[in-house]
């Protein structure tokens, strides 16, 4: 898998160098090289999409209960190599200690579940009586194929666990996979590409491509032979291969604002201990963390008061230490942020945690009085930055709530369960939480986006479903 700290590609069961200069990773923790990946060029990629395409016949032809034998494999492999891969994650991505770990084990969960989920992946019989005009003498055999290649793009903040999402649904189905994770992050990646590897997938059933999305990425997804695209990353990406990809089908999970709505009856004790660890895990770095709060002006001191006790007490500091927050990804992406964090001190909002930045670290802020002419009412920050806007009555709460050109999930924290299901069923999101921060797991549930924050729905089955399709064939009785 590496020699000298050089990450390969994993082609046909083995690992293989490029021709292009390696691509450096640097560790955001204190910008140090953490090894190098490869950077190939579309002749590569070409050659792996090939091989994938034909790899994937035989194991389409594998019985289900063989392949779901070797996700069980690596779900234990994975957990066996469970401490040596979360200090990659916390080098990597900067993942605190704890994060990291409860990712890996989510992931062999998650693999676990699909393995099993697959074996009742079953078809169907149609008959004709049923339509006006049609006799009892047709019948409609419809089983589930793979749909063929599956591309999977993954982004930096879960390359375990959002890779995992779209190889082991798409196995299970029966696709071949092509694995292009991203850049900062593919050191991880790659480790669970051998994860799977080692549990005796067959050559060439999973396959990874590196190198910069920016310059290899609108050649895969543009490639003849890619029959599904499966990506999570940014709107705007996400919108860039939607717009030339063609007639292939996608699934695609966006960004995300998602917002706290908090009633003036709600507890909020336990609705500042769910926004809280909603906002700033992982250092706000999810696209399901808690991106605004929409207060109740009633209960607007009390919920800021609550809500500075737990932000002054988050532990800030390097990954492998017990912390909270640690450093962003990128020194762009902490200028992102401290861009956000500016605009809004300038347009008025009260700062009621001190700002500080070291290096990518930025420490955590809460901004009351937020309106909605500051960037940070609107913006995604991916960082630890918590919003709070105030609002008269539920109703202005909703409206915007549902002006942010995303709509992945929202919170309602109340005790009235009437008024709970009125505004839930107002929001225009994929999925709205009652009393809990937003979030994605269990990762059975369905989990979907609208707006600029999707397309399809993931999750156990409907991940499954949406890899494999229905296929047909009709036996007509003569009579
Ligand atoms: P990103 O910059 O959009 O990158 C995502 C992936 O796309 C990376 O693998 C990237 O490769 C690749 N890519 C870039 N340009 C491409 C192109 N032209 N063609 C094909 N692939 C291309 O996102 P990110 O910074 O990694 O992740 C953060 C974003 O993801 C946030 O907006 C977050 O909300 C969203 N996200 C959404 C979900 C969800 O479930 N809805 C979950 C997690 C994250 P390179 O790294 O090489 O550029
Ligand atoms: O941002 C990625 C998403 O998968 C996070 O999952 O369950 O932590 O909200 P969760």
């Amino acid at each position: 898998m590496k020699n000298n700290n050089i990450y390969k590609n994993l082609y046909n069961g083995e690992w293989i160098e490029s021709i292009n200069p390696p691509i450096d990773i640097i560790s955001p923790i204190d910008n140090t090289s953490f090894g190098k990946i490869q950077s190939m060029n579309e002749k590569e990629v070409n050659t792996t999409v090939t091989n994938a395409k034909l790899s994937q016949i035989t194991w389409g032809e594998t019985p289900i209960n063989e392949r779901a034998g070797i996700l069980h494999k690596a779900a234990e492999i994975l957990l066996e190599n469970k401490h040596e891969l979360s200090l990659i994650l916390q080098k990597e991505i900067a993942k605190d200690k704890k994060s990291s770990l409860s990712e890996i084990e989510r992931t062999a969960d998650f693999i676990k579940f699909t393995a099993d989920e697959g074996k009742h992946l079953h078809g169907e019989t149609v008959g004709s009586e049923n339509f006006p005009g049609f006799k009892k003498n047709k019948i409609s055999f419809v089983t589930r194929v793979p749909v063929g290649v599956v591309l999977a793009i993954s982004p930096f903040n879960y390359p375990i666990n959002l890779a995992a999402s779209k190889i082991a649904p798409a196995l299970i189905a029966g696709n071949s996979v092509v694995l292009k994770p991203a850049t900062q992050g593919a050191i991880s990646t790659l480790y669970l590409a051998e994860v799977f590897n080692k549990a005796g997938l067959p050559k060439g059933v999973l396959n990874t491509i590196t190198g910069k999305g920016s310059v290899i990425g609108d050649y895969i997804v543009t490639h003849k032979d890619i029959n599904f695209i499966n990506f999570t990353g940014s709107s705007e990406v996400g919108r860039h291969i939607a717009s030339i990809a063609g007639m292939v089908p996608m699934l695609m999970e966006l960004g995300g604002k998602d917002a706290a709505l908090v009633l003036k009856d709600a507890d909020l004790e336990k609705t500042a201990d769910n926004i809280i660890s909603g906002a700033f895990s992982y250092s706000g770095q999810r696209c399901t963390a808690v991106k605004r709060v929409l207060v109740e002006e009633e209960v607007a001191d009390s919920l800021v008061e609550k809500l500075k006790e737990r932000v002054e007490k988050l532990k800030i500091g390097s990954p492998e230490d017990e912390v909270d927050i640690t450093p962003l990804i990128s020194s762009e992406a902490a200028d992102y942020v401290e861009g956000l964090i500016e605009d809004a001190i300038a347009k008025g909002a009260s700062l009621i945690t001190r700002s500080k930045r070291k290096g990518n670290l930025i420490y955590p802020v809460l901004f009351d009085k937020v309106t909605t002419e500051m960037k940070i009412a609107w913006e995604e920050p991916f960082g630890p930055v918590l919003p709070v806007i105030r609002v008269k009555d539920i109703d202005e709460a909703i409206k915007i709530a549902n002006a942010s050109q995303y709509g992945l999930q929202s919170s309602i924290f109340t005790k009235d369960i009437d008024k709970a299901f009125y505004i839930a069923n107002k929001l225009e999101v994929g999925t709205v939480q009652i009393n809990n921060k937003t979030e994605r797991g269990p990762d059975n549930f369905p989990f979907l986006g609208v707006k600029s924050s999707g397309m399809g729905t993931q999750g156990v089955r409907y991940s499954i479903e949406a890899m494999s399709r229905p296929k047909a064939i009709v036996i007509n009785i003569e009579n």
